[in-house]
């Protein structure tokens, strides 16, 4: 392939040192490249030659096969972008607008992220540049990785170069809904796939803040799905002092509040797990709340049977409810958390985590009596919760979604 490039146009740079990259300015970028709506300036046009460099940039991503089989489209004309804001305004415009409206002062999560598409939505067809990015290929549902793996890096690419010269994106695909009127629009041949539609602008100003989201101690395993380490040691010694954990998650066919019922029972794991047998209220306490403590019991095969105490230290309703096994999470033998993440309203993620430690527990003096044997001890125990957290997650998930 050749590689030409008109005079006038820097091309990327052909080679470059990673000793002189500016990581403050680079993560900068990589975090706050937002989903831009509001935010777009409409009235400053966007030269062709930005845009190109942005595609030269993303063109820089890694393809399938190394082909170049990816295409982008550019639209400009007033006419075509009208049509594109119709089919966008059909296949999701008029519902974001509602949904606005309905969501309007009240304090829902998606408040303003509906405020910012229905705004879009509205003023799609007044956006410098739409850009769809495409690839050659139809996806087959083979399930197999590979045609789509070849363009979404680079489309993403194209987002973050745009943002390093104070352009904005938003990532968009509602509009995808309609392939047969976005083909006969553009002109998009059979065997070709659009794959996202790109509103591309300056941005009124060029602050964006990073978001909160999971971290990654959270949302990454280690050699086997769903082992945590909170304090991973680089040479894997794999102690109780890495903060060994357990994630086991199902999604629910069912409304958050529903699932957030079974889970604040705190005698529910009994009906399905091998070792936990039941909990009943400390003292004062007959219902979650902050602070509040359970006694709960638990039999083993090779340890009997015991009890210990837990206090509540999380509880956000609908969401999310933790608990220390002892008095607090930094003196914790563990610390237990359910958490439901709401899916399009109706439906939810049900996430059970463990962390053992960094306390004593029941662990303590079987690796206190062989600590050569640490690491097995822990992948043991690991293994253990992940089956009983296993069949409870599916237990209370078989109850949401029964009548
Ligand atoms: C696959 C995908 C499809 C999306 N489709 C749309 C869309 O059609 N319209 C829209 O306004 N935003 C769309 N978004 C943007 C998300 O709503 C956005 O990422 C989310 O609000 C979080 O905001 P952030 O990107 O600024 O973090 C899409 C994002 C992704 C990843």
């Amino acid at each position: 392939m050749t590689m030409t490039s008109p005079k006038s146009r820097k091309q990327v740079p052909p080679r470059y040192d990673v000793s002189d990259v500016d990581l403050e300015s680079i993560d900068g970028v990589l975090s706050t490249t937002r989903s831009v709506r509001l935010r777009l300036d409409l009235d400053r046009p966007v030269p062709n030659e930005l845009i190109f460099d942005c595609i030269d940039v993303a063109e820089q991503g890694p393809g399938g096969g190394n082909q170049s089989s990816r295409r982008w489209l550019i639209i400009r004309d007033p006419e075509q972008k009208k049509r594109l804001a119709d089919l966008y305004w059909e296949s999701a415009g008029k519902w974001m607008v509602s949904a606005r409206d309905k969501l309007a002062g009240t304090d829902h999560r998606n408040t303003s992220v509906m405020r910012s598409a229905a705004h879009l939505a509205e003023n799609l067809d007044k956006v410098p540049a739409l850009i769809i990015p495409c690839i050659w290929g139809v996806h087959d549902d083979s399930k197999k990785p590979g045609l789509f793996d070849s363009v979404v890096q680079s489309a993403w690419s194209f987002c973050l170069a745009a943002r390093a010269r104070g352009l904005a994106t938003a990532w968009t695909t509602a509009i995808l809904n309609n392939d047969k009127e976005i083909r006969d629009v553009l002109g998009i041949p059979e065997g070709v796939t659009p794959i996202a539609l790109l509103p591309l602008a300056f941005s009124v100003g060029g602050d964006f803040a990073s978001v909160p989201r999971r971290l990654a101690e959270e949302v990454t395993y280690f050699d086997s799905w769903g082992h945590t380490w909170e304090f991973p040691d680089d040479n894997q010694t794999r102690s109780i002092a890495e903060g060994p954990g357990v994630t086991v998650e199902v999604d629910v066919n069912a409304p958050p509040e529903k699932v957030w019922s079974f889970v604040t029972d705190i005698s529910i794991a009994a009906q399905f797990s091998e070792e936990f047998q039941g909990a009943d209220w400390a003292e004062s306490f007959d219902a979650p709340e902050l602070g509040a403590q359970f006694i709960g019991t638990n039999q083993h095969p090779k340890i009997g049977e015991w009890q210990t105490t837990s206090t509540i230290t999380e509880l956000i309703e609908n969401e999310r409810f933790g608990w220390a096994v002892g008095t607090d999470e930094a003196s914790a033998a563990a610390r237990w958390r359910w958490e439901i993440d709401e899916l399009h309203g109706h439906r939810c993620r049900l996430r059970h985590t463990v962390r053992l430690g960094p306390g004593p527990s029941g662990l303590t003096p079987a690796i206190e009596a062989m600590p050569d044997k640490e690491t097995l001890i822990i992948a043991r125990r690991q293994e253990e919760h992940l089956a009983n957290m296993r069949r409870c997650v599916n237990g209370i998930k078989a109850l949401a979604e029964g009548s």
